[in-house]
């Protein structure tokens, strides 16, 4: 149904660049992007280098958050691609490649574990509770939502990491994850604004709800991360969690029609300002923001 669409513009946008793109656009993106995917390879030449044990511990422990994030993005975009295939069989195309890049990424991190001497590790109390009440959401709009405020925080705390971190290889996979998630976070929010045009005001209702849960549940998370990472990363709490207060308050401040508000006393409690999360610049979930990442060999990732 999508695939015809002509595409819908809004006055908050730069000229020339459209809100929203059709299913079939996104389709045909990554398809592309699947076609060289498995040639790009970590750099394992060389053993990486920690200036102690606890560092190498700390760097584990930091890749396994990320290993499972990877994990429930590629379970929760299959279990979905097999519901929407009936009403959107291109939606669920989209949905089965999305998840082939989070298992590629699952992957990398599982090669990089093993070569630093570590492995998959079982998930911590905080950890495994948030992940089994995410992994019992049955409706699609809770899983994509919830997905792509993980793909925030994963993104924010992968950039602020490249400050600290030095080792090559390490660096690589920070940047290869957050390369790819900046066109993770648009293709998330196509998969909900989709969602959205079949229930409306179900899924609106149940969205507002679910938004405001995980905000309070992934700052209340940073903190818990801080105990066992921080000796790799090098971030401290409070600026790991102003960076997830911010990004995850702006994710929606320049899309209007989705009307999701960050908890005010949150973002008083961290000195982040409305008129800060909606200043001029492409949004993250902006289609503008896709179509920067969309080639992965035309992204310069930065650090925050
Ligand atoms: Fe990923
Ligand atoms: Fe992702």
């Amino acid at each position: 149904m999508n695939g015809g669409e002509g595409l819908t513009r809004a006055p908050k946008v730069q000229i020339g660049i459209p809100v929203q793109r059709p299913t079939s656009w996104w389709l045909e993106i990554l398809k592309r992007r699947a076609e060289r995917m498995y040639d790009e390879k970590l750099d394992l030449s060389k053993p990486v280098e920690f200036s102690s044990d606890e560092e190498r511990k700390a760097c584990i422990a930091f890749f396994n958050a990320a290993y499972r994030a990877e994990e429930s993005g590629l379970s929760g975009a299959h279990k979905l691609a097999a519901e929407v295939r009936e009403w959107d069989p291109e939606l669920a195309e989209c949905l089965v490649l999305y998840g082939n890049e989070e298992g590629w990424h699952r992957e990398l991190l599982e090669e990089f574990l093993h070569h630093i001497g570590g492995g998959v590790t079982p998930m911590g109390w905080m950890v495994r509770s948030f992940y089994r009440t995410y992994s019992k959401a049955e409706r699609m709009e809770s899983v994509m939502l919830t997905n792509l405020m993980f793909e925030t925080i994963g993104a924010t705390t992968y950039r602020l990491s490249l400050r600290g971190v030095k080792q090559p290889l390490a660096r690589q996979v920070l940047k290869i994850l957050t390369r790819d998630e900046s066109f993770h976070i648009p293709l998330n929010v196509h998969f909900i604004r989709e969602i959205l045009k079949r229930h409306p005001e179900r899924s609106r209702l149940r969205l507002k709800l679910i938004y405001h849960v995980v905000f309070r549940s992934l700052i209340f998370m940073s903190y818990g991360s801080r105990k066992v990472a921080a000796g790799f990363d090098h971030m401290t709490a409070r600026d790991l969690t102003t960076a997830y207060v911010e990004n995850l308050g702006r994710l929606f401040a320049q899309e209007q029609d989705l009307d999701f508000r960050p908890p005010r006393y949150i973002l008083r409690a961290f000195g982040v300002t409305e008129e800060k999360l909606a200043e001029e610049g492409p949004g993250a979930i902006s289609v503008e923001a896709a179509e920067k990442a969309a080639r992965r060999e035309h992204v310069e990732v930065r650090e925050l």
